[in-house]
């Protein structure tokens, strides 16, 4: 499948049996594709990467090597789970690099966001890089790459301005010496869940909320500080356990925090209190193309208020983001 066109032919894959058709015809064409050669695979523990993981063990199984790279711009506990899952669980063939350094200090100061998501996009790619040179007959690099990313990146070529650089696709550098693998760049995201479930993985990791390329790194409003990016994790973390408590875990489709640069001024032990507002973004989508927001009830958000504004170091207000995509989109970087 090399070519970035959906066909109009092509069946929306909603149930089991065309999924299972679907993974026949990706695990033949992988073997066709990379022989007896190695692949490296980004694997964030999203719910992409995660099922291109499942797809690639069932088709080329050792061959595949898993990368995980924790950038430093992970949520909470995220690349201990993923090291538990597949590392342990499934037995994955995995490799751990802590990167936070190097991703945290190439951002310093930087706060376009453009050229946030090209820096992390790019840096990806040198960590792999990195990796490959210490492998023996690396030529593979696996993406998690779904269509909604393709759409978004290209609309240029219709004379429409870019919405955004996916980091999976747009910061590819031209020299860069891998093939891609890209098994479900032509899925949208309800056909990836579909696909993931047929190929055996658990339910709750199928059906995880996305989580963006370059992580907390666009929630994390402007120029990235380390104390900013904490409270921001923490308060994400917060917001992640109370909907996990109400049960909106599992109605709505993407729901997260947003810490920008600004302070305002507040109060605590009678004292001055200066401090950054976490801002809460609850969508549903179907396809991640256009979104609306989810109501949350006013006692889950006094809750979450109350919890974030006493336990997260440097936030001292909570606000609500009421704005569909369009006009907004879902991420705010
Ligand atoms: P936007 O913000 O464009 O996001 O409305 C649409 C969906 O895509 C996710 N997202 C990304 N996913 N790499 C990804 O794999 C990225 O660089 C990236 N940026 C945004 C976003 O979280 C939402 O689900």
């Amino acid at each position: 499948m090399n070519s970035n066109v959906r066909p109009e032919s092509m069946a929306r894959i909603v149930n089991k049996e065309l999924a299972d058709a679907f993974i026949e015809e990706q695990i033949a064409a992988v073997r066709a594709q990379v022989g007896d050669k190695k692949v490296l695979l980004a694997l964030s523990g999203g719910v992409d990467s995660s099922v291109v993981a499942a797809l690639l063990i069932k088709a080329i199984g050792k061959q595949l090597i898993c990368v995980h790279v924790n950038h430093g711009l992970m949520r909470k506990d995220e690349s201990e789970n993923v090291i538990k899952i597949f590392g342990e669980e499934l037995d994955a063939n995995l490799i751990y690099v802590d990167a936070t350094d190097r991703f945290l200090d190439l951002l310093k100061d930087v706060a376009e966001p453009e050229k946030k998501r090209k820096i992390i996009g790019a840096e990806f790619i040198n960590v792999f890089a990195d990796e490959a040179r210490k492998l023996e007959g690396v030529s593979f690099l696996a993406q998690g790459t779904i269509y909604p990313d393709i759409l978004e990146s290209f609309k240029q070529a219709e004379g429409k301005k870019a919405v955004k650089s996916h980091h999976n696709v747009g910061g590819l550098p031209e020299d860069l010496q891998f093939e891609l693998v890209e098994p479900i760049k032509l899925l949208f995201k309800d056909e990836v869940r579909v696909v993931g479930e047929a190929l055996g993985l658990p339910h709750g990791m199928v059906y995880r909320q996305p989580f963006p390329g370059p992580g907390l790194g666009v929630r994390c409003l402007g120029a990235i500080t380390r104390d900013r990016l904490n409270a921001l994790r923490e308060a994400d973390a917060i917001l992640r356990e109370e909907f996990d408590i109400c049960g909106l875990a599992e109605k709505v489709w993407q729901y997260f925090v947003v810490v920008p640069d600004i302070k305002s001024v507040g109060v605590k032990d009678e004292s001055r209190y200066e401090g950054w507002p976490a801002i809460i973004r609850a969508v549903n989508t179907k396809d991640a193309m256009t979104a609306t927001i989810e109501e949350i009830p006013y006692a889950v958000l006094h809750k979450i208020t109350d919890r974030i504004t006493h336990e997260v170091e440097g936030i001292n207000r909570v606000l609500l983001d009421l704005t569909p995509k369009p006009i907004g989109t879902i991420e705010w970087e």
